[in-house]
């Protein structure tokens, strides 16, 4: 959508600009219904932009606090290859977190004004990473799990009715489908592996079941955002429907594996086509969410500290920046542009 943009603000009486109002409306609503894209120098509502930003900035703070919980193990990884593999998708973790800080400066919101509320409390970040990884199988249980029921919640946001926000995830998708499979990899070796790692795996599986099933948030009967984010096509299915599409693809998954999840209400529907499953403690959910889950304190003062011993590094970039913003300028002369400028001095 290119249509119409932030710029062209109808000058005159208040009657002008309240048809130019209601046509700017028209016009957004017209291209959410047509499925085309929202840019950032569209115009849009002001709730639109608010929703955008809020969830945006939770999904980019779940990204930089997940990477806690995994990095946890990268020092005690049973294998040289089994680390390569940790630190690449913890990495991944960071990265998924840059384009989406990114994205959301696309609002006109800065990434450190976001750091802010996230370190103030004033934003969420997903509860799922409140609870504690305890053995090496919880980083198989987060990869088949966690980044299982993230791709179920992403993919969809893939066509979500804002253009960089979309574009982020294609990206983010792909990557979280490697984090999903080194997760399931994982399981399946320890799952046929002794019977203590088989024990380990299970166990995992068993504390992890419950707290991925809540990632897809409350019943829809209690989501409050959900209808309106329907609307703008910025969420495309309800949280209740991700939650069961995931179950459907756990259930044969978790066979696979031969492991069992730990719910023993889960049973094929023949009439309804899909899993029934047990259910789901919300006041535990409701708990984490307040700040009372195992690990939220541990998680925001290690993010705080984290951020502040990360200063220098921000310092340096900046200094670094500036120093050669210069050189970019168009006061260099042709022959200097041509060259690079370390062959420049080597060669002096
Ligand atoms: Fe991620
Ligand atoms: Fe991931």
């Amino acid at each position: 959508m290119a249509a119409v943009t932030a710029d062209q603000t109808t000058q005159g009486t208040l009657g002008t600009q309240d048809v130019a109002d209601a046509d700017r409306v028209a016009a957004f609503e017209a291209a959410v219904a047509a499925d085309e894209r929202i840019e950032p120098r569209d115009w849009m509502p002001d709730a639109y932009r608010a929703t955008l930003v809020r969830q945006m900035a939770q999904h980019a703070h779940s990204e930089i606090i997940g990477m806690q919980p995994e990095a946890n193990w990268i020092t005690r990884a049973p294998s040289l290859r089994r680390k390569a593999i940790l630190m690449a998708k913890v990495q991944d973790e960071a990265g998924h977190g840059l384009y989406l800080y990114s994205a959301a400066e696309t609002l006109g919101t800065s990434r450190e004004e976001l750091l802010d509320k996230l370190h103030a409390g004033r934003q969420r970040y997903s509860s799922i990473f409140n609870y504690p990884t305890l053995t090496w199988a919880d980083v198989g249980a987060i990869g088949w799990l966690v980044d299982g029921a993230a791709i179920t919640n992403q993919v969809p946001l893939c066509r979500c009715s804002y253009g960089p926000y979309a574009r982020a995830m294609v990206r983010i998708c792909k990557e979280e489908s490697f984090h999903q499979r080194q997760g399931y990899e994982l399981l399946l070796a320890l799952s046929r592996g002794t019977e203590a790692q088989h024990a380990m795996a299970q166990d995992a599986v068993n504390r992890w079941w419950w707290p991925s099933l809540m990632m897809f948030g409350p019943p829809d009967e209690a989501s409050s955002h959900s209808e309106q984010s329907m609307a703008w096509k910025i969420k495309r299915h309800s949280n209740d429907e991700l939650r069961r599409r995931f179950v459907d693809i756990c259930v044969p998954q978790a066979e696979a594996l031969g492991l069992e999840l730990p719910d023993p209400d889960i049973r094929w529907n023949e009439e309804l086509g899909r899993h029934e499953f047990g259910a789901i403690d919300w006041d535990e959910f409701q708990a984490v969410l307040k700040g009372n889950g195992p690990c939220n304190e541990q998680r925001i003062s290690q993010r705080r500290r984290a951020h502040e011993e990360g200063a220098w590094v921000r310092d340096a970039a900046a200094a670094h920046a500036a120093k050669h913003a210069p050189a970019q300028s168009s006061t260099r002369t042709p022959a200097q542009h041509s060259a690079p400028a370390h062959h420049v001095e080597e060669t002096a």
